[in-house]
């Protein structure tokens, strides 16, 4: 939630840091801006409401701000209403220091207050004006800025990632993060920090990230780290594995129509390299593959669609395993005393790996005894980090907010885990169908992907509906949590999911002629009650889409006015085929509503606030 860039080098600042921003977009875009100091100390900002296009323009209808070191951000506002003044960054009211801010201060209010008494006046609603004037307001006594910075870190409360300039040191970036993502990017023609990996890739992909409470003080030349008592750190440099490229949207449209495209691929990424010799093989997992044989039972946390893929896990781990698996929220788990400890295992899915919800539900699990697997898109990010064991989806950045090929790689490792796992239990039957089935599966998919007309065909038909049902059974009702989710976040159109069984207990009054219901039947065992459901819907006047696979098409096609089919895979791994259908349809609905299809609204990519 938040973009935030940061440049200190050897060249303009303004056309970096609008090449982040624009990097950065997709994780909150309701107004951007940029600080620039000049080499001879004048602190320049500019920021503006809107899309960055907006900031653009403001740029250049005027004398280019000129300086080699500067910061910016886009954001998705949490306190104060997404304006010019609250826009980032924020400047004290010496206009010597600017910041900006990914996270919440909660305590801001009072030291609001406080410096306020002190004479102190601030110009926005946000949380994040109370860093900058405590910064100045320490600054203006201490004359010290690294002083300055750890007298602020002690009085606020919350999560940050930050960057400072301050006009007194020209050449000199500061960075400090704690709960919110932050990396440092070591480049040629010099050095950067930004939230997130994917504004770097164009100039870097050597990498460290910084830990909570940790500070950095970054020129073009150096970086230096220091932890909470002052102390330098020597820290650990990665590589990055994504290329710029796989950050573009490559011809296409729009970002999620690539990546829905992109399945086949990243679905065969994440899948060849855990198979050999015909077995699944989990390196990550070394020895501790074992750790299935005393675990009671499993709690999967997760948010939005990564907790329906948790739902898919639900289903589908109870099976292999037979022990009790549960779908948590992340947002509800640590306050709902789950029962964790040594017997429980916890698994965390989330594609950013900074979901705070998910990561505070990581912490609780550890500290009251129970491991944590994550499994994670991004590598480094603070959920791979502080989990026991990481198993990486390797779907590549993603950057549409509503996620696809990112979900179908979660819900593949996440059923590779439990066969996995019920092969270490010794009871595993079909293990030798799941591998050849997990080996067709990119190809498949690539079926499911052919014949994108006529996914738009049913979209178009379909698009002016105000009010959409999923239903189905089993792994489908998942499945439709899933498409109901997609459709709500980029078409806007009200959508809810139900478990097909249960629309008789109160929902049906609402199906009404014309009604559309999307009826999943994807899962073989129940197609014939699924049948059952759609009749009643059909008898109140709703018009159905129906979902299945080959074998049952024609017992589905009976009763729906437009069908998916998809092809046959081994039962555990249908959901992954069932998805693509879904997502298209949610993609060409949004198209055909005109709606800003990678960028929703009141949305942002990677969510960082509880
Ligand atoms: O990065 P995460 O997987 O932890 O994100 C979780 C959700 O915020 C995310 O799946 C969200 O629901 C998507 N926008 C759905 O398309």
């Amino acid at each position: 939630m938040c973009g935030i860039i940061g440049y200190a080098g050897k060249t303009e600042a303004v056309p970096v840091l609008l090449d982040g921003l624009e990097r950065l977009e997709y994780r909150g875009y309701d107004s951007a801006g940029v600080a620039v100091v000049s080499s001879d100390g004048k602190l320049q900002v500019r920021k503006s409401r809107g899309r960055l296009a907006v900031l653009r323009s403001l740029l250049s209808g005027e004398k280019p701000l000129s300086g080699e070191i500067g910061i910016g951000h886009t954001r998705w506002a949490t306190h104060g209403e997404p304006n010019d003044v609250n826009a980032h960054p924020h400047v004290g009211q010496e206009n010597k220091i600017a910041v900006v801010h990914n996270g919440i201060i909660e305590n801001y209010l009072e030291i609001k207050n406080s410096l306020m008494r002190k004479g102190i006046s601030f110009s926005s609603d946000t949380d994040t004006e109370v860093i900058v004037q405590l910064l100045e307001y320490y600054y203006k006594k201490d004359s010290n800025l690294m002083d300055a910075v750890y007298r602020v870190l002690s009085r606020i409360k919350g999560a940050y990632a930050m960057g400072i300039l301050c006009s007194d040191y020209p050449g000199q970036m500061v960075a400090v993060r704690k709960d919110a993502p932050l990396l440092i990017g070591f480049g040629d023609d010099g050095n950067y920090i930004a939230s997130d990996v994917t504004a770097l890739l164009s100039h870097t992909r050597t990498v460290t990230y910084l830990e909570d409470d940790e500070v950095a003080v970054i020129t073009a030349d150096t970086v230096q780290i220091y932890d909470s008592d002052r102390c330098c750190t020597e820290k650990e440099k990665h590589v990055i594995e994504w290329d710029a490229a796989a950050a573009e949207k490559g011809g296409y449209a729009h970002f999620m129509l690539k990546e829905i495209m992109e399945q086949p691929e990243a679905v065969r990424k994440t899948v060849s390299p855990r198979l050999a010799d015909g077995k699944i093989l989990l390196q990550e997992l070394e020895d501790a593959g074992n750790i299935i044989q005393n675990i009671s039972r499993i709690y999967i946390v997760a948010c939005g669609s990564a907790y329906h893929v948790g739902m898919i896990g639900k289903y589908t781990l109870e099976k292999l395993l037979h022990i009790p698996v549960e779908a948590c929220l992340a947002s509800e788990f640590r306050y709902s005393e789950p029962i964790l400890g040594e017997t429980a295992l916890v698994i965390v899915i989330s594609q950013s790996g900074e979901t705070l919800d998910s990561m505070a539900a990581l912490r609780e699990a550890k500290k009251r005894g129970s491991k944590v697997l994550s499994i994670v898109n991004v590598m480094g990010s603070s959920i791979a980090r502080e989990s026991d064991f990481v198993l990486y989806t390797w779907a590549g950045p993603e950057i549409a907010v509503a996620t696809t090929k990112a979900y179908t790689t979660q819900m593949v490792l996440l059923i590779m885990l439990g066969v996995f796992f019920a092969r270490k239990l010794k009871q595993m039957e079909e293990y030798d169908r799941i591998i050849e089935a997990l080996i067709a599966l990119p190809e498949k998919i690539k079926e499911v992907l052919k014949d994108l007309n006529h996914y738009q065909k049913i979209a178009s038909r379909y698009f002016n509906h105000n009010r959409v049902f999923y239903m189905g059974r089993n792994v489908d009702y998942a499945l439709g949590l899933e498409g109901s989710l997609k459709l709500k976040e980029i078409s806007y159109i009200h959508s809810e999911s139900y478990a097909a069984g249960e629309l008789k207990h109160g929902t049906i009054s609402l199906i009404e002629p014309g009604t559309l219901v999307v009826a999943l039947a994807t899962y073989a065992p129940l197609v014939e009650k699924s049948l059952s459901n759609i009749v009643e819907v059909k008898s109140r006047g709703a018009e159905v889409i129906g979902m299945t696979t080959e074998k049952t098409a024609d017992i589905i096609s009976s009763q729906a006015s437009e069908m998916f089919v998809i092809p046959r895979t081994h039962p555990v791994l249908q959901p992954i085929l069932g998805v693509i259908p879904l997502q298209l349809f949610a993609y060409y609905v949004a198209l055909n509503r005109g709606c800003d299809i990678d960028k929703p609204r009141n949305l942002a990519k990677s969510v960082t606030v509880e």
